[in-house]
């Protein structure tokens, strides 16, 4: 059986980490500040905002709502982003995603300063993570890696398959990856003999959002297997993109859906603003 890699356990240790440089910069005059924007009221959007607003109460981060109607101009929208990007008390800008249809998301991403992204998004940081360099990294990918070291597996030279290629996800984490040395291969929807692909792999990366789409009998014997879905069934029954029991019984170390990378995500997005905080300090 394997290790059942416990993201909701590591989460709150690094958010109690994270409380206590919150309030050791508080002392400093610095109380971390995140902006969170919602357009609309997408009910996934809104669960996943209250969750993150709850954390940083949590964490001493002060969250600063805005909550702005359905039919927002994008115009509204980046004049919103120039304020927050012009005011000292905030250090990163979350703007929750998907936007409306109206609004074209780059144009919004692309207006936030890079040095407040706490979600990794503005191509600028894209493009550092590209290039190995230091920057913001998205808040699922860094809370993958993060739970990669805590199953305590060599990354260098193994085989690894990501299922998946989006910009938030799929690519960030390949990124990731490729930069600790391992051997990174994206698959996706038109990817030919994806079980083959999967057979192969040492560390697998499931980010397709297709219920229990990976079987079990796909995973290599010893790997380590990294669950980004999160799907609701008819029946009510939470699952990820990969079938748990039947992988868990061939992987070495498996995260849960719920409670392996979702907490994760969070966790990440606080650290990315607690140090956007404290760059600020050594300006
Ligand atoms: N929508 C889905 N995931 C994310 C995320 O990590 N950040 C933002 N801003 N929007 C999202």
């Amino acid at each position: 059986m394997a290790q059942i890699l416990d993201g909701k356990a590591l989460a709150a240790e690094i958010r109690e980490g994270l409380g206590r440089e919150a309030s050791a910069l508080a002392q400093n005059g610095i109380t971390p500040g995140l902006a969170v924007v919602l357009v609309g009221q997408n009910p996934a959007s809104q669960v996943y905002v209250r969750m993150k607003r709850k954390a940083c109460a949590k964490a001493g981060i002060a969250a600063i709502d805005h909550d702005l109607p359905a039919e927002t101009s994008e115009d509204t929208l980046l004049q919103l982003i120039d304020q927050l990007n012009a005011d000292p008390k905030i250090h990163g800008i979350l703007v929750q995603l998907p936007l409306p249809k109206q609004i074209d998301e780059a144009r919004v991403i692309e207006r936030i300063d890079p040095a407040k992204d706490v979600d990794g998004f503005h191509p600028v940081n894209v493009g550092l993570l590209a290039t190995g360099k230091p920057c913001f990294v998205s808040c699922t990918p860094a809370g993958i890696m993060e739970l990669i070291d805590l199953a305590g597996i060599d990354i260098v030279g193994k085989r690894a398959v990501v299922l998946g290629r989006s910009n938030i996800v799929g690519k960030p984490v390949a990124a990731l990856l490729l930069a600790r040395h391992a051997t990174v291969t994206i698959c996706h929807s038109r990817t030919e003999d994806l079980a083959g692909e999967i057979a192969r792999a040492d560390i697998v990366v499931a980010a397709i959002g297709q219920p229990e789409f990976v079987k079990g009998s796909w995973i290599k014997p010893g790997a380590t297997v990294i669950d980004v879905g999160i799907n609701r069934l008819d029946d009510g029954r939470l699952v990820g993109d990969v079938e748990f029991d039947a992988a868990a019984e061939r992987a070495d170390a498996i995260t849960p859906v719920p409670g392996g990378v979702g907490p994760m995500t969070i966790a990440m997005l606080l650290k990315n603003t607690v140090e956007a905080a404290k760059r600020t300090t050594v300006r």
